[in-house]
């Protein structure tokens, strides 16, 4: 039997107490709400792998040929010797890509709320290119983050957030996050961003609410979750995933909806709701090049260059602080 030894993890996971008060805070929301990140424990993300091969959710295949396509573009403007840090990091696949891509990088930093999700991905990653030093830290990256530092001397930083996951946010902490990510990559370091494109309502739509159920499943998963977790009573029998886009706000909308009058339970408290009433559980932003450039600006960053995939379209973009 062989041994082979997960690279050093920096965990910073957020543990019951913090996961309680998020909760406990989205259920006093009107509409009451719960927090979409809590998603990813390991058999979320596991699902969320499921939905990626569904035919109905295009954006990872999409995004996945984009990148192949346009990797040779990316390199050149990345330069050698970069460290890449990437939000959010999931299975690795469009990390392979990159990573290979680009020419001569030092380092990779995966920032991944899910344990399980990181470490199966970077062990895999470092077999494969064992040129690159694997410094993962298991975090919730909406918040700061202080990322190890690399052995070797990289000339630059390359902040990677594929998946259109920024679309995952609010308006504001968008930008945020995006700021943070300037702080990150700073003066002459770069983003690589992936963004869905606004489209046709019922090509969206679909890719939220494919035909199998896999994304029923993982909308009420998180119900799961919580209960082990947080030690909550949701009853998923009296609870059903809805995602339709809201068109002015060019966003997906899922909703967990009550069907039935109910009581849940968390640490103590009691949370009504009444037959029909809608949880919000995410939003998954559709972006048009104006709205994404108005986004970057206010963080302080300037798009690039940008490559954009045919129909259903999903794009890439080259962020660089804009001073
Ligand atoms: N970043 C993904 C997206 O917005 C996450 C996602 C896909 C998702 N399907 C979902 C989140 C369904 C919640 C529910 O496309």
């Amino acid at each position: 039997m062989s041994l082979v030894l997960a690279p050093a993890l920096t965990d910073l996971q957020p543990g019951r107490s913090t996961i309680t008060a998020d909760v406990l805070a989205g259920l006093s929301q009107h509409p009451k709400a719960l927090p979409s990140k809590y998603f990813y424990d390991a058999h979320g993300s596991a699902l969320f792998e499921q939905i990626t091969h569904q035919p109905e959710y295009y954006p990872t295949r999409t995004e996945l040929a984009l990148l192949q396509q346009v990797m040779p573009d990316i390199a050149r403007a990345v330069g050698p010797g970069a460290r890449v840090v990437e939000y959010g990091s999931g299975s690795g696949r469009k990390t392979r890509l990159l990573l290979q891509g680009l020419s001569d990088p030092v380092a990779y930093t995966p920032i991944e709320i899910s344990r399980a999700a990181l470490l199966a991905s970077v062990t895999e990653l470092a077999l494969e290119l064992p040129q690159v030093e694997m410094l993962p830290v298991c975090a919730d990256f909406t918040g700061p983050v202080r990322l190890p530092e690399p052995a070797q001397r990289h000339d630059s930083t390359l902040v990677f957030f594929p998946g259109s996951t920024l679309g995952n946010f609010t308006h504001d902490e968008s930008v945020q996050l995006l700021r943070a990510m300037r702080q990150t990559m700073g003066s002459d370091g770069m983003a690589l961003i992936g963004i869905d494109l606004h489209k046709d309502v019922a090509v969206v739509e679909a890719a939220y609410n494919d035909a199998a159920g896999i994304t029923a499943a993982f909308t009420l998963n998180l119900l799961a979750r919580l209960n082990r977790d947080v030690g909550s009573d949701f009853d998923l029998s009296c609870f059903q995933h809805r995602a339709r886009y809201h068109v002015p706000r060019m966003r997906i909308e899922t909703e967990l909806v009550s069907t039935c009058e109910q009581v849940v339970h968390v640490d103590g408290e009691r949370f009504h709701f009444a037959a029909g009433e809608a949880m919000q559980v995410e939003y998954s932003h559709k972006y048009t090049d104006a709205s994404f450039a108005a986004l970057a600006a206010a963080a302080g960053l300037v798009v690039g260059e940008g490559w954009d995939s045919p129909a259903p379209e999903f794009g890439l973009r080259l962020l660089r602080p804009s001073t």
